[in-house]
C-alpha cells in the first residue's frame, strides 16, 4: 500500500524502509499521537468492489427511494461514488453536507463523510446533528464557496424505516445539479465497479467544532445561524417584530420536520413571537408518522386552527426539508401560484428587493398569475419545466429575481433553492407594511389583475403502465387538437412542453402536456418525477376571470367544466380506476 506523508521527512524515510512489511500502522499511530492533524496515510482508505444498480436515475429532485432500498449493501455508496466520479476539480475543496433529519440521515452522513474523505474532499461542513434545511444548505454552499453540497432528503415524502429517503447533489451556485450533471451521475451508476471509503470511526455530529475523518477536516456547524443571518439581511426584522409583539397572532406548523429549530430561532427568539407560535417544532425521524407536505390535506393540524372561529391572523407550514411553504390567513387559503404573483407585486416593500426585480419565472404548470404582474411591471416572465434546477441559470445570469412553482415553492436570488421560511418572512414583512389582512391583500390583488382560478389534482400510486398509456393517449391527440371545440372551449395550442434554456441552450423535452384554450384556460398533464411507488398523475387546471363580481367562487366549482373535459380527453377515471384524485390542492 502506498503511504502519503504530508509533512515530516523522518516519517517518509521510515515509511520507505518499512513499506509493505506490516509496520506502517505502528509508525502512523505513533506520529498521530504526537501531531494528529498533520500526518495522514492513505492506508486507511479501502477500495470496495461493487456492482451497478439499474435504478439510480435522479428524478425531479435527486435520487429518491424507500429507506430499505437505500439500506441495501452498497446502494448509497454506489450513488455517492458515482457523484464524485462525475465531478472534476473538487480535490481539497469544501463540501456541504446535511439533511432533513429523517430516518437514515445520520448513518448516511457517516458513510458520506468517510467516502468524501476517501475521494479527496478537503473539508466538509456538516450541520449539527446532521441537520440542514435545503435552503440552509444552499446558503452555506454559497457563503463558504463550497464546490457543492449533498442534501439528504425526500422533501415532503413520509419518512421512517419504511418511508422515503433521498440524496441530491447541489452545485457551487448552491442549486440542484443541472441535467447534464445528473445525467453524468446516472451514467456512472451504470458502470460502477468500486468505491472508496475510509476505515475510520463515526464522528460526533452533535458537538460543534472541527474534527478529522482521514485527511479531511469536518466542521460541525450550527444548522441555523448563517441562514438566520441571511434572512435578517433581506427583511425588516424591526417591523416584523413590532407586528408580532402587537395583537397580531400567528401559527407556524413545522410538521415535525427540519424547520422546527429554524422557525423557533427566527420567529420566537429573533422576532419576539409568543412561545408556542411554532408547532410540531421538534424534527422527528418519521415526522411523527405524518406526511410533511404543507397543503390543505396533509397540514391538517394547522388547517384546523386556521379555519376555526377564533383563528389566528396568519398561518404557515413548511415541508420535510424546509423548501416548501403554505400560507393561510384567518379562514383563508392562499394558492401558491397567487402567492408567487403577490410576492412579485409587493417586492419593493421589502428591504432586500426595494430596487425592483430583474424578472420572474414560474414552472410551466404554475398559474399565469405571475405573468400578469410581470407584464404590469414591464419585466420578463420565464416559463420553465417543473423542478427548481431550471431556475438556476436564470438566477445566476440575473434574468430573474423571484421564481416559484405551484407546488408550494417560492424563492429568490438569495439562495438557489426554494425557501419555505423565506416565503413566510416575506408575507410577514408585507403584512407589517400594509397593515391589512391576508384575505384583503389577496382579494385586492385579484381586483387589480383578475383571478386565475387554479387547482392541481393528483392521482397517486397509479399503475405505471396505465399512467404511460394515459399520457400516450393524450399525446396522440396533440396534432389534431388545435382549433377543435371541446365543450365551451376552443383549443388554441396543444403540445408536449419543451424548454430551451436561454443561458446554456440545453433542451429539455417532454416536460408535460399542455392544452391551452383561446380564453387563456389551460389543462396540463404530467407524471411526477419524485414519487417512489408506481406513478403519480398530476392534472393542473387553470381558468382566468377578470370580472371581480365572480371572484368569490370555490376554485373546484369554477374549474368544473375543465375537470370534466380533462377526464374526457385523458380517460382518467377509466385508466386509473379512480373516481377521485388522491389529493386536491
Ligand atoms: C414535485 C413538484 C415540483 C417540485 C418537486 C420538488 O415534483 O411538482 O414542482 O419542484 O416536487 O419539490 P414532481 O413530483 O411533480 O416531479
Ligand atoms: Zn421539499
Amino acid at each position: 500500500m502506498k503511504m502519503t506523508v504530508i509533512d515530516g521527512s523522518v516519517l517518509s524515510q521510515c515509511a520507505e524502509g518499512d513499506r509493505n512489511n506490516g509496520r506502517q500502522y505502528e509508525i502512523m499511530a505513533l506520529v498521530h499521537r504526537s501531531n494528529p492533524p498533520r500526518y495522514f496515510t492513505e492506508m486507511a482508505i479501502k477500495t470496495v468492489s461493487t456492482t451497478p444498480f439499474d435504478d439510480q436515475k435522479p428524478g425531479t429532485s435527486g435520487l429518491r427511494k424507500q429507506v430499505p432500498t437505500f439500506q441495501k449493501p452498497n446502494y448509497l455508496e454506489n450513488f455517492v461514488q458515482a457523484t464524485f466520479d462525475s465531478l472534476d476539480d473538487y480535490q481539497g475543496k469544501t463540501l456541504v453536507l446535511g439533511g432533513d433529519g429523517r430516518y437514515f440521515n445520520r448513518p448516511a452522513i457517516q458513510i458520506i463523510l468517510r467516502m468524501a474523505a476517501a475521494n479527496g474532499v478537503g473539508k466538509t461542513l456538516v450541520g449539527q446533528g446532521g441537520i440542514l434545511s435545503t435552503p440552509a444548505a444552499s446558503c452555506l454552499i454559497r457563503k463558504y464557496d463550497a464546490f457543492g453540497g449533498i442534501v439528504l432528503s425526500a422533501s415532503h415524502n413520509p419518512g421512517g424505516p419504511e418511508g422515503d429517503f433521498g440524496v441530491k447533489y447541489n452545485v457551487s451556485n448552491g442549486g440542484p445539479a443541472p441535467e447534464k450533471v445528473t445525467s453524468a451521475i446516472f451514467e456512472h451508476t451504470k458502470s460502477i465497479s468500486e468505491y472508496q471509503i475510509t476505515d475510520t470511526e463515526d464522528i460526533d455530529l452533535d458537538e460543534l467544532g472541527t474534527k478529522q475523518v482521514g485527511e479531511m477536516t469536518v466542521e460541525v456547524v450550527d444548522s441555523v445561524a448563517d441562514y438566520a443571518e441571511l434572512m435578517e439581511q433581506l427583511f425588516d426584522f424591526g417591523k416584523i417584530r413590532k407586528l408580532l409583539e402587537g395583537n397580531f397572532s400567528m401559527c407556524m406548523d413545522s410538521m415535525h420536520a427540519v424547520t422546527g429549530p429554524y422557525a423557533k430561532a427566527i420567529f420566537e427568539q429573533a422576532l419576539g413571537a409568543k412561545a408556542g407560535t411554532v408547532t410540531n417544532g421538534e424534527p422527528l425521524e418519521d415526522f411523527g408518522g405524518g406526511h410533511p407536505d404543507p397543503n390543505l390535506v396533509y397540514a391538517h393540524d394547522l388547517v384546523k386552527v386556521m379555519f376555526a372561529e377564533d383563528a389566528p391572523d396568519f398561518g404557515a407550514a413548511s415541508d420535510g426539508d424546509g423548501d416548501r411553504n403554505m400560507i393561510l390567513g384567518n379562514n383563508f387559503f392562499v394558492n401558491p401560484s397567487d402567492s408567487l404573483a403577490l410576492i412579485a407585486a409587493n417586492a419593493t416593500l421589502i428591504p432586500g428587493y426595494k430596487d425592483g426585480l430583474s424578472g420572474v419565472a414560474r414552472s410551466m404548470p404554475t398559474s399565469q398569475a405571475a405573468d400578469r404582474v410581470a407584464k404590469k411591471l414591464g419585466i420578463d416572465c420565464y416559463e420553465t419545466p417543473t423542478g427548481w434546477k431550471f431556475f438556476g441559470n436564470l438566477l445566476d445570469a440575473d434574468k430573474i429575481t423571484i421564481c416559484g412553482e405551484e407546488s408550494f415553492g417560492t424563492g429568490s436570488n438569495h439562495v438557489r433553492e426554494k425557501d419555505g421560511l423565506w416565503a413566510v418572512l416575506f408575507w410577514l414583512n408585507v403584512l407589517a407594511e400594509r397593515q391589512q389582512s391576508v384575505e384583503e391583500i389577496v382579494t385586492e390583488h385579484w381586483k387589480e389583475y383578475g383571478r386565475n382560478f387554479y387547482s392541481r389534482h393528483d392521482y397517486e400510486g397509479v399503475d405505471s403502465a396505465k399512467a404511460s398509456e394515459l399520457m400516450d393517449g393524450v399525446r396522440s391527440q396533440l396534432s389534431s387538437l388545435p382549433g377543435q371545440k371541446l365543450g365551451d372551449y376552443t383549443v388554441e395550442y396543444a403540445d408536449d412542453f419543451s424548454y430551451t434554456d436561454p443561458i446554456d441552450g440545453s433542451v429539455s423535452e417532454k416536460q408535460g402536456i399542455r392544452i391551452g384554450f383561446t380564453d387563456g384556460s389551460r389543462m396540463v398533464f404530467r407524471l411526477s418525477g419524485t414519487g417512489t411507488q408506481g406513478a403519480t398523475l398530476r392534472l393542473y387546471l387553470e381558468s382566468y376571470e377578470p370580472d371581480e363580481s365572480k371572484h368569490n367562487v370555490d376554485p373546484q366549482a369554477a374549474l368544473k367544466p375543465l375537470i370534466k373535459l380533462a377526464d374526457e380527453t385523458a380517460k382518467i377515471k377509466e385508466l386509473t380506476g379512480r373516481d377521485e384524485p388522491t389529493v386536491i390542492t
